[in-house]
């Protein structure tokens, strides 16, 4: 693979959009083997968080417009369907539904297209520094791909106009204001804080934290009464599906040992 990579550290594969020299760009071939390594950490050991990043000075550039846009302006319905049924099969389909964690650190260049797996991350951290844009409009375009609806799911209709209609470049600091991302760290603590997070993250009980994203992400989209009976089997079923009976140990450990404060901090694990 060459146009991603991954570098494993302690738990967190740091998987990057691998094309510096086109800022990133992601094209048809890097769907593809994003596609295929999203796959294989699915099940690799070594991967307990995932973190979304870009080599060099870029998250992603967006779309590569000669291999997403010219070259598929040739090709048949069928055949455009399919690339972009390929690229939504990572950036949304494949990170929405991650079984697990993924964080989305924003280093540079973000642009179009590179918006949608930003959001479809569970979290994301930006360096005050990385340049975002809705830059379809400045090209003629729509942000379509699925980018329109990412972005209504995190910021609010006034911003999101504002940025789609504008086209304009905002740093990292006013995408978290947008809460297009969580927060914002100067690039110098870029890493160390995303290495943090994913550390609280790797604390916690994974089946509960998959059965948790996973409940957050549909309830969302019911009505009460449909999310209350959902949510009702969800929680069964994580407690079901736990190997480590996280729930029982946690009120132990809480009620009868009396050894920590779930309200604080979450109990302590046997391994993790
Ligand atoms: N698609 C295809 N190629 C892209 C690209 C994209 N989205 N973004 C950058 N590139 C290519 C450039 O064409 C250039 O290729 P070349 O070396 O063969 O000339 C190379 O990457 C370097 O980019 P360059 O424009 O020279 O870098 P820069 O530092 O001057 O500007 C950007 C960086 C990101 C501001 C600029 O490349 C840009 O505006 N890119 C398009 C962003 C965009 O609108 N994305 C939305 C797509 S949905």
């Amino acid at each position: 693979m060459n146009t991603v990579k991954v570098d494993f550290e302690d738990g967190i594969a740091w998987v990057s959009m691998n094309r510096p020299e086109k800022k990133n760009a992601i094209s048809v071939e890097m769907a593809h083997q994003m596609v295929k390594l999203m796959d294989q950490l699915e099940t690799d050991e070594r991967c307990h968080v995932l973190v979304l990043t870009g080599a060099g000075e870029s998250f992603s550039a967006g779309m590569d417009l000669k291999d997403y846009f010219r070259a598929t302006d040739k090709a048949s319905a069928v055949e455009r369907a399919r690339v972009y049924r390929l690229n939504g099969a990572w950036q949304w389909r494949g990170l929405l539904h991650y079984p697990k964690p993924t964080i989305a650190m924003v280093n540079g260049w973000c642009f179009g297209g590179a918006l949608t797996p930003l959001v479809a991350c569970d979290l994301a951290i930006a360096a005050d520094e990385a340049t975002f844009g809705l830059s379809e409009i400045n090209w003629g375009i729509i942000p379509a791909g699925v980018v329109c609806k990412a972005i209504s799911t995190v910021m609010s209709a006034r911003d999101a106009m504002y940025c789609v209609m504008t086209g304009e470049t905002f740093d990292g600091r006013r995408a978290a204001e947008m809460r297009l991302v969580n927060e914002s760290v100067p690039r110098a603590k870029l890493r160390a804080r995303t290495q943090e997070l994913a550390k609280t993250l790797m604390s916690k009980n994974p089946t509960v934290l998959r059965a948790a994203k996973t409940a957050f992400r549909y309830s969302a989209r019911m009505s009460w009464e449909e999310a209350a009976d959902y949510l009702f089997a969800k929680s069964d079923q994580s407690i079901f599906q736990d190997p480590e009976r996280g729930r029982e140990e946690g009120m132990r450990q809480f009620l009868d040992e009396k050894s920590y404060k779930p309200g604080l901090g979450t109990y302590k694990r046997k391994k993790g």
